[in-house]
């Protein structure tokens, strides 16, 4: 089959297309023909040696999106089987998705939404998951309270933006002027220019910040979010930050796989709650300027990579 490999860490010349053995799949795991696969910053924070901690040898495929066709099901796998539309967000390991096929363990895939193409699918799930596990599973975000999203326009922003409002909260974002009217289409109730206009001077009393851009962003979410509020940060905490000072118990959090948040995603979409937001369409041929682009940092919604059949 055909892959994208690294073998070694570096720009995105590392990115080579390769002809590979079609992966063996173990008891629990499923075989995906690849229909379509997505760019997300982990890629390309991976591919520079950025995340430290991952002891996987060399070559590594990148790519943690999926949405495909089962091809071969393992002999412990119950309610999946060939033929079947799928996406995924496979954990983290050497074997990504830039590629024809892929083996993943059973208990990540779930059924595409019908509502979607493969190329739309493939969008959803990395963004999707880190979206619901942020507001629900550590933001513990209810009816009624104030989010504020800090870099509401990337992969996980335009997806938080239309969950929060599904779970009835008022939500802020910030987002360059060319996203504002975007991002309130999305339904949005207020988007804040940061290039013009600081968030911490505009806003108080936030029940919930979403980080997804690290950095001074946190000192200054201190200064809106009320006190016991709660920072969910999925960049990672800045220890220089007080948080204390207003009772406030940062978290950041690694997005877990899971099949039935996948189908609790999947019910939103087919039901017109939840729509992907795609930057751009693009081959593997083409995935060098998919990095490029994606690690430029103004990718509205996610870029997709479609794998021809
Ligand atoms: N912990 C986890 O498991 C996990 C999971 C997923 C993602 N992440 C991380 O979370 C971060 C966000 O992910 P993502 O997929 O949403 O990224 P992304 O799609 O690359 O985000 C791009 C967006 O960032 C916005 N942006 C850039 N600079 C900004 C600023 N100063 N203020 C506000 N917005 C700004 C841009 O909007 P404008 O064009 O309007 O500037 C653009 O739309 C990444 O660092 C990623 O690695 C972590």
């Amino acid at each position: 089959m055909k892959a994208v490999l690294i073998n070694q860490y570096g720009t995105e010349n590392e990115l080579t297309l390769e002809e590979i053995p079609v992966p063996e799949i173990g008891p629990n795991e499923v075989l995906i023909k690849v229909h379509a696969t997505s760019v997300n910053p982990i890629d390309w924070k991976i591919r520079k040696g950025i995340i430290t901690g991952l002891k996987w040898e060399f070559p590594i495929i990148l790519g943690w999106d999926v949405s495909g066709v089962i091809e071969k099901v393992g002999s412990g796998v119950m309610g999946l089987k060939p033929g079947d539309e799928v996406y995924a967000f496979p954990q983290l390991s050497r074997n990504g998705t830039y590629a024809e096929y892929v083996a993943i363990q059973a208990d990540a895939v779930a059924e595409k939404p019908h509502t979607l193409d493969h190329l739309s699918a493939a969008s959803i799930p990395l963004a999707g998951l880190t979206a619901w596990q942020a507001l629900f599973d550590h933001g513990k975000l209810l009816t009624g309270q104030k989010l504020l999203i800090i870099g509401a326009a990337g992969g996980v922003g335009t997806l938080a933006i239309q969950l929060a409002k599904n779970q009835g909260a008022h939500v802020t974002g910030t987002a360059s002027e060319k996203n504002i009217d975007f991002l309130k289409a999305l339904g949005a109730d207020n988007i804040i220019d940061y290039t013009s206009e600081n968030f911490w001077e505009k806003m108080s009393d936030i029940d919930l910040v979403l980080d997804c851009m690290g950095g001074d962003a946190q000192m200054q979410a201190l200064l809106v979010l009320k006190p016991g509020g709660i920072l969910v940060s999925i960049v990672g905490i800045n220890s220089a930050v007080d948080f204390k000072s207003k009772d406030i118990e940062p978290v950041f959090f690694m997005t877990k796989s899971s099949s039935v948040q996948l189908m609790q995603l999947g019910r939103l979409i087919e039901a017109w709650k939840l729509k992907p937001v795609i930057a751009e369409v693009k081959s593997l041929n083409e995935i060098k300027n998919a990095h490029r682009l994606s690690e430029e940092g103004h990718t509205r919604g996610k870029i997709v990579i479609s794998i021809p059949q």
